[in-house]
Order: structure tokens, then sequence, then C-alpha cells
């Protein structure tokens, strides 16, 4: 990723600018004096203020561009007054470790173009938000193996390891597909991102995720999860040209306390059991809002539990497969009536195979204006799930299996910590739109996982039964940098 310096374009942009400051401030000043003085000497004294100040301009540029280059930037976004509410808000709601002057210049601007860029006829350019994420690379992946233009973007906060986010942008970058390292309510960058790349989809899955960490951390849940959504949408309803289809992310946690199995889109979904699965319910409300108002064509898909290959070390899957290596004690938690807690694992594949899926059968997004003459834009929700819940002490036990080591088990009541009991997903309508199946068992699905976890941080495990597939082999050996241990 290049660092931009700044251009000559941005330059020439300042110093216009900053010209007409100058001016209006030699303005104010000859009203002030002309009063006093005779009107021959106001008019010397005007233009050697106005060139006094040229100077002092100039040099000010000369010495402290970095400097300029931040409140221009700022103030463009924020709009006089607001240039310093729009400061503060941005560093509130952006993680540190977002580096939010590092875009634009020609080189940028022409990576991002190229990398949005379809190779195939008729391919889709898709802004891919959370692309170092789990589920992003993998789509991006997809996409771009297929012939569509990808850019990616995310904010590579540490929730988990941001060596594997590292790692997966790497991994991108061999394969064309850029990623940008900016915050989803970086408005600016995005704007930006859409006047240098017409982007047709967007592909929304940076979120903060995960149910417990909600406890710990819950204004980071709104800030990416809501207040990042809304910052997305914004973008694409009022500054897009044309507006994108949106396809994001929900979850199947909305589903909270429900018991009516399998989980349908028309359930209820009005008692969530963590912050998290709350801001994915408001998010759909919100989405709700963008379409009705502005004639987003939105697509919330709402996935159940997704693992794989390049996942989530937050994940019980993950840790348990590290913990299990590691000899180290795994908790599984029994629901208050003593059955198990069951889980409807999808696996990253089928998953991708449904975002693809929505994104190419998403509808056109109106306008607000246009909505008489081409009909709504669609608003749609569709459950991800594999329909098959799995108890947690299952997908342990094949873990077992595959690593050749048994672990060592508490099991213990759920607390009341933002899990449910169970998932599992009634994927109907999916099917019915856009020929969604999933195919793939746990067993099936965990050996892939457990083939990558194996190389991945180079562990010296043959894994059971001759199992090793030649899929999902990741282009680059990545060091086991980030030790087990610390990989979480
Ligand atoms: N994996 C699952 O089982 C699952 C289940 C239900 C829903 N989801 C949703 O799917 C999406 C993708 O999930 P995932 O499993 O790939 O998670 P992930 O954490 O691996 O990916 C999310 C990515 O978004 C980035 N990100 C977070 N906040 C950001 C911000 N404010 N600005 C820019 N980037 C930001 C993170 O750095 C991360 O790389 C998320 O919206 C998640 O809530 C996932
Ligand atoms: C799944 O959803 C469809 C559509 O809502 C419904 O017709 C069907 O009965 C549901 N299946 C089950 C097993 O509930």
């Amino acid at each position: 990723m290049p660092s931009s310096g700044i251009t000559a374009v941005d330059a020439a942009a300042k110093g216009m600018k900053l010209e007409r400051y100058a001016s209006g401030g030699a303005l104010m000043l000859r009203r002030a004096t002309s009063a006093k003085i005779v009107s021959a000497s106001s008019h010397l004294l005007f233009r050697a203020t106005v060139l006094a100040t040229l100077a002092l301009v100039f040099l000010f540029t000369l010495h402290y561009p970095s400097l300029l280059f931040r409140s221009f930037h700022l103030s463009a976004g924020g709009g006089g007054p607001g240039g310093a509410h729009s400061a503060s808000h941005r560093s509130l709601l952006m993680s540190s470790s977002s580096t939010s002057a590092s875009y634009g210049g020609a080189a940028w601007e022409k990576e991002m173009r190229q990398s949005a860029r379809p190779s195939r006829d008729g391919g889709i350019s898709v802004l891919v938000t959370g692309a170092a994420g789990f589920v992003g690379t993998h789509c991006s992946l997809a996409l771009k193996a297929r012939g569509d233009g990808v850019v990616g973007l995310d904010n590579f906060n540490s929730y988990y390891d941001p060596s594997l986010k590292r790692a997966r942008q790497a991994l991108l970058a061999s394969r064309g597909v850029a990623v940008v390292d900016a915050d989803i309510n970086d408005g600016l960058l995005l704007e930006k991102l859409f006047d240098v790349a017409a982007f047709t989809h967007v592909l929304h899955l940076a979120a903060q995720a995960g149910v417990r960490y909600a406890m710990e951390a819950p204004q980071t849940y709104v800030a990416s999860n809501v207040a990042g959504l809304v910052s997305v949408f914004e973008v694409a309803a009022k500054h897009a040209d044309p507006q994108p289809a949106i396809v994001w992310a929900s979850s199947s946690s909305v589903y909270g306390l429900n018991t009516d199995a399998p989980f349908s889109e028309d359930h209820r979904t009005d008692r969530p059991a963590s912050l998290y699965a709350a801001t994915k319910k408001a998010g759909e409300a919100i989405a709700h809002t963008y379409n009705h108002i502005y004639g987003l064509s939105i697509t919330g898909l709402r996935f159940f539990t997704v693992y794989g290959p390049w996942g989530r070390p937050d994940m019980a899957y993950f840790f348990f497969a590290r913990s299990i290596v590691a000899g180290e004690p795994i908790t599984l938690f029994r629901a208050a009536d003593g059955s198990d807690a069951r889980r409807d694992f999808t696996y990253i594949d089928d998953v991708v195979k449904g975002c693809l899926g929505a994104l190419d059968t998403a509808g056109k997004s109106t306008g607000s204006k246009s909505g008489k003459k081409s009909g709504p834009a669609p608003l749609r929700v569709y459950n991800l799930g594999n329909t098959s819940p799995v108890p947690v002490t299952r997908m342990v036990a094949i873990l077992e299996k595959l690593l050749g080591k048994k672990a060592n088990k508490r099991i213990v009541t759920m607390p009341s910590n933002g899990d449910v009991p169970f998932t599992h997903a009634n994927v109907s309508h999916a099917a019915h739109d856009f020929g969604y199946r999933p195919t793939t068992s746990l067993e099936a699905g965990l050996r892939h996982f457990v083939d990558w976890f194996v190389q991945y941080y180079k562990l010296d495990i043959k894994i059971a039964k001759g199992a090793r597939s030649a899929a999902d082999k990741p282009a680059k050996k990545k060091k086991a940098a980030a030790a087990m241990s610390a990989a979480s």
C-alpha cells in the first residue's frame, strides 16, 4: 500500500483555498481602517497587507505542509464550524490503528481503479468492507477469481490477532485485491473511494463480531455495527453515483431466545440475547429506513456460525482446536434444561456461494425519486445456514479425532452471557431466490479447517485418517509468528 504524499493537485487546491481566506481577511481589515485613513494610503496599506499575508501563508505552507493538509482535509468534510466537531467525532468512532491520512494521491487512485476493474464482460465492481476478516477474505477471493473487480477495506483492529488479518491481506494482494487500511466511519475516505471507482455493489461485512466481548466493550459494537453501518449507507445513498446495491451481514443472533425451529426470516427478532444481536437487529431497522427513503437496494444476510480455513480465533471451534493442541482445558456449555448446546455450523464455502448469489440477484438501487417508474428498490433478508444443527460436544469430538488428541473437557451450565442454546436455519428463501444449497458436512468442513490450522501455525501434527485435502492450501506459508497462545 503506497502511502501518499500531497500531490500537485492537492497542493494547488489548498493554495487556492488559502488565497481565498487571505483575501477575505484583508477585506475585513480594509473596512476597519478605511474610516480612519484617507483612501490613498488605505489602498497602499491594503496592498501591503495582502502581500504580507500571502508571504506568510507561503512560508507557513513550506514549513508545515502536513498541518495544513490535515486541517484542510477535516474542514472539507465538516464544513466550517463542523470541522472541529467531525474531527472529534471521527477520533471517537475510529480505532487508533486506523490511519485516516494514508490514502489519496495518483498512485493510490490508480491502484484502487485497477483493483475495482472487472476482468470479465458483465463483471461487477464490489467494495468489500471487512475484507481482511474471515468471511471478507473468502468472498473477495471468490469474486476476484470469477472476474469481478474488488476493493477491500478494513481497519485491522486488534479484537483478534491482527497478524492473521495482515496474512489474509497478503493473500488478497497476491490475487490482485487491494485492501485499504481505514475505518468505515471515515466518511471522507468512503466518498473518495466512490469518486475513484464506480462500485456497482457493496458487500458490507465490517463489524464488531463476537457475542461475549460485547459485555467488555459495548461501545465498539455501537461504533462499528450501528454508526459504521449508517456511514456506509449514507455514502451509498447520497454520494455514490450511481448508487450501488448493498449486501450486508446481519446475524442469526437476531433470533435471540426463539425456540421455534428451524428459524425462518419471518420469525420474531425482538428478543436479542446480547448487545451484538441488538446492534444487528438495529442494523436491519436502519436498512429499512435507507431503502424506504433513499431507494437503496439492500440485502441482509443472517449468517449461522460460519467456520473454516482462515477463520476467527475468537470462535469456539478455533480456540478449542488451540486448547486441544496445547493440552489446556476447554469449557462446554449445557443448556439450563440439561441438553447440549447446538449450533447450525455453516462452512465458509457455502456462505461464500450465498453471498455471491445475493450480490448477483440484488436489484438496482432506484434513488429516492425514481421509485415510481421502476418500482421500489428491493429490501431483502435471508438466512444463510447449514440447516442441520450439531451438538457442540460433537464438534469437539470431530476435532479430537482430526488432531489425534483428547480434549480436557469441563462442562458447565450456560451462563447468561449472550450465548443462545441452539440455532437452526430454514434457508428455503435463499434456496428459492438464488439457489443456495449448503453441501458441506461438519466433518468435511472441520477437516479443511484443521488442515489449514496445522499448516498456518506450522504444527507438528499428522492429521488423522490421511484426510489432508488438496483444497484450501494457503498461498503463502506464514510463520507462526503469533504463537498459538498469542493468537487471540
Ligand atoms: N463468522 C460468523 O459466524 C458470523 C455469524 C454471523 C454474522 N457474522 C457477521 O459477518 C461479518 C463478517 O464476520 P467475520 O466472521 O468475517 O468477522 P471478522 O471479524 O473476521 O471480520 C470483520 C472485519 O471487519 C473489520 N472491521 C471491524 N470494524 C471495522 C470498522 N469500524 N471499520 C473497518 N473495518 C472494521 C475487522 O478488522 C475484521 O477484519 C460481520 O458483520 C459479522 O458480524 C459472522
Ligand atoms: C421454511 O420456510 C418456508 C418459507 O417461509 C416455509 O414454507 C416452510 O414451512 C419452512 N420450513 C419449516 C421446516 O419450517
